[in-house]
């Protein structure tokens, strides 16, 4: 553990809250959020870049079985600029494009690939070689930092979960209805909680948090709480 800085490690299932509550905690702490999600998901559209998406996920996932993965050679760049992970394709920032629905139904077989979550972990380990780290994910507190003191597990309803989803893709002028947003939700849920290594699992010692009739100020808050405790 001596290797590492400081981790926050903020696990749960998608809609949870991770991501807004990380990027406000790592503020507050003068911490770097680290987000392995969108290095899933920059993996993800490399590769539907590499391979072709395939008009169905499930082309996709037949591509891929043939392909021989090769990191260097995608031209993926996961890096801390100035205090914030940038993630860029051959030198571009693809912070919009790694948040579509397209890439979001292929991730699976990204997340599901051994040597992926491999690069992945690498990744966030030598992050926190760097820096202080709050990282968010699914194996975060399970797989990646077993044993930093600091982890966290948010949870919330799939409808609540898919009602932020879908204030999401308002905002950015998307049609979607709340209906298909709890189906892709709980779709993922199933397969988040269910892949044979980095599944989606509550460490026993995370502390969890019900986010449901919670704004992000107050879990930053409950956090913050728990970490002057543990400090
Ligand atoms: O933002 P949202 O919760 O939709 O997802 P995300 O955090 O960007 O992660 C997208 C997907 O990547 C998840 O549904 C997982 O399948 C995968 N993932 C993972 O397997 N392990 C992680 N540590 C983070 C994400």
């Amino acid at each position: 553990m001596e290797e590492f800085k400081t981790i926050i490690a903020l696990d749960g299932p998608a809609g949870s809250g991770k991501s807004t509550v990380a990027n406000m905690l790592a503020d507050r702490l003068g911490y770097i959020h680290a987000d392995s999600g969108a290095m899933y998901r920059t993996l993800t559209l490399a590769l539907m870049e590499c391979v072709g998406p395939g008009d169905q996920p499930e082309e996709f996932g037949e591509r891929l079985r043939n392909y021989v993965y090769d990191p260097g050679a995608l031209g993926v760049e996961v890096a801390l600029d100035a205090s914030r992970q940038s993630n860029r394709l051959r030198g571009q920032d693809v912070g919009d494009r790694i948040r579509t629905p397209d890439v979001t139904a292929r991730i699976r077989y990204i997340a599901d690939s051994r040597a992926c979550r491999e690069v992945v972990n690498e990744l966030l380990r030598r992050f926190a070689r760097l820096t202080p780290l709050v990282a968010d994910g699914r194996d975060i507190g399970t797989v990646v930092f077993p044993e930093t003191p600091a982890k966290f597990y948010l949870d919330a309803s799939v409808n609540v979960r898919a009602l932020r989803r879908l204030a999401d893709f308002q905002k950015q002028g998307a049609q979607i209805t709340l209906e298909s947003l709890e189906r892709e939700i709980a779709a993922r849920d199933e397969q988040d909680r269910n892949r044979p290594f980095g599944a989606l699992a509550q460490a026993p010692d995370a502390i969890l948090i019900d986010t449901s009739h919670l704004s992000p100020n107050d879990v930053v808050h409950r956090i913050l709480s728990r970490l002057q405790i543990q400090f």
